[in-house]
């Protein structure tokens, strides 16, 4: 397996421009499903969830084509299946917005169950809830496939028990040809649902109120082919901005909404951290050790879930005791064992860990238990004493774009070294 070792110890200096946004490209894609024509997408990062959505668009019949490195062009007009397998879906917990795009262009889905990084019971169940108000029959066989059928969906009041990314994402898939008006109540938030909205919006749908908790849906009858261009990716972005900070250097980090920052540029001030902000870009200047400060994660735009392991590796060596408590999912601090390898001392009692900053971290082996996990292994060697060297590093190519490299540019010591011979797919991530 590839595995990424680092030399720690260097304040990261320089620029830095951050890729598309990874959550809002996997809703985006399937979404060109609904065109019927075609579509281009710029600021696509390149990144293995990305890979995998291009596949599954590909095995449903789209022509797909790389324009270049940022930009895609989809033709989904030649799609002729509704069936996505489990081959695909293992992969990424995003396959799921096959669902509601096939279920829009076709009235019919079949698509295997999502894979997905495993912090806690992940159900889907405030999906379901919605095809059914839409007028979908779900059936699911043997837990592994699920089979969504109509006749024809037609728009409903939707109010979602729980704040759900995915639950509000896909019920707007489905809804944008559905007949009437929907409305999805007590709607996630996050830039993400903005962004898809927006891009619907430029096929020609009728999407209100996105950003808020109540998103009205009008259906049309038809959509068209656009070109879009994606927002950029907030948790890049703040994965950069905590590497600056932890590492004590002096950071621009560019192609940014810093509105959508809000809450991490807050907790770095907190922390004692210098945060200068421009129009699309912040500087970040670590000038001192960390203080402690308190963090908890909750739907935007609250604190980011997926910030979480970052922002806990940063604490772990900042003057005094923090509380990081998760307010997402139910198991998210599995990677506390592997900051525990490299001298941190944090005690995880549930959904909260206690944080004693220590002086330093020492490298160590350690893995990636997924994606964000691994971004904050990635910013433990940045910090540590000596070489970390971290396996699993698949995990990382799902959300970061050329990360090793960008860090290089930074004047981090750090390199991949990659073993040809091993397969490079996991089972679950995202
Ligand atoms: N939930 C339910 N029922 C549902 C759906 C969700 O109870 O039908 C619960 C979940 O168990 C969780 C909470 O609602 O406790 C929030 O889950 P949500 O549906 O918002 O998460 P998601 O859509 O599966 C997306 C991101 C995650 C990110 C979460 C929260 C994608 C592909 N994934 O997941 O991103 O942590 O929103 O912001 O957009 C990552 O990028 O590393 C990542 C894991």
């Amino acid at each position: 397996m590839d595995k990424i070792f680092i030399n720690g110890g260097n304040p990261l200096k320089g620029e830095v421009t951050i890729s598309g946004a990874k959550n809002a490209i996997v809703g985006i894609l399937p979404a060109t499903i609904l065109a019927q024509d075609v579509c281009v997408i710029e600021n696509v990062p390149n990144i293995s969830d990305v890979s995998m959505m291009l596949r599954i668009l590909h095995q449903l019949g789209a022509r797909v084509r790389h324009i270049d490195e940022t930009t895609v062009e989809i033709d989904s007009s030649t799609i002729n299946s509704y069936v996505v397998t489990h081959d695909m879906t293992k992969h990424l917990r995003a396959s799921y917005y096959f669902i509601g795009a096939l279920l829009a262009r076709f009235g019919r889905a079949k698509v295997a169950m999502p894979g997905g990084c495993n912090f806690g019971v992940r159900p889907i169940d405030q999906h379901i809830k919605g095809f059914e108000i839409l007028g979908t029959e779900v059936n699911l066989k043997e837990n592994a496939m699920i089979d969504a059928d109509s006749n024809g969906l037609s728009g409903g009041l939707i109010y979602l028990d729980v704040v759900s990314v995915g639950a509000t994402m896909n019920l707007m898939l489905a809804a944008v040809k559905a007949k009437g008006l929907t409305v999805i109540e007590n709607a996630a938030k996050e830039p993400h649902i903005v962004d898809l909205a927006n891009f619907l919006n430029s096929m020609g749908a009728d999407v209100r109120g996105a950003g808020t908790d109540v998103i009205k849906i009008r259906g049309v009858e038809k959509l068209h082919g656009c070109t879009y261009s994606a927002i950029p990716d907030q948790i890049e972005a703040g994965t950069f901005m905590v590497a600056a900070a932890a590492t004590k250097g002096e950071v621009l980090i560019k192609n940014v909404i810093p509105k959508h920052l809000e809450s991490i540029t807050n907790k770095l001030i907190q922390c004692g951290v210098e945060v200068e902000e421009y129009d699309d870009s912040l500087l970040i200047k670590g000038t001192c050790r960390p203080k402690k400060c308190n963090v908890k994660t909750m739907p935007h735009p609250g604190f980011p879930t997926d910030m979480q392991p970052q922002f806990t590796t940063l604490l772990a060596v900042a003057e005094g005791t923090s509380i990081v408590s998760e307010g997402v999912w139910d198991n998210r601090f599995q990677y506390v064992e592997q900051l525990a390898r490299m001298g941190a001392n944090i005690t995880v009692n549930g959904k909260a860990a206690t944080v004693e900053g220590v002086e330093s971290l020492n490298g160590s082996p350690v893995k990636a238990d997924d994606l964000r996990a691994g971004a904050a292994m990635l910013i433990a060697g940045l910090i540590a004493k000596g070489t970390t060297e971290i396996e699993n590093i698949v995990y990382i190519d799902r959300g970061y774009d050329n990360v090793v490299g960008k860090l290089q540019a930074l004047g981090a010591d750090i390199r991949r070294v990659t073993d040809d011979d091993t397969p490079k797919v996991v089972e679950s991530a995202g």
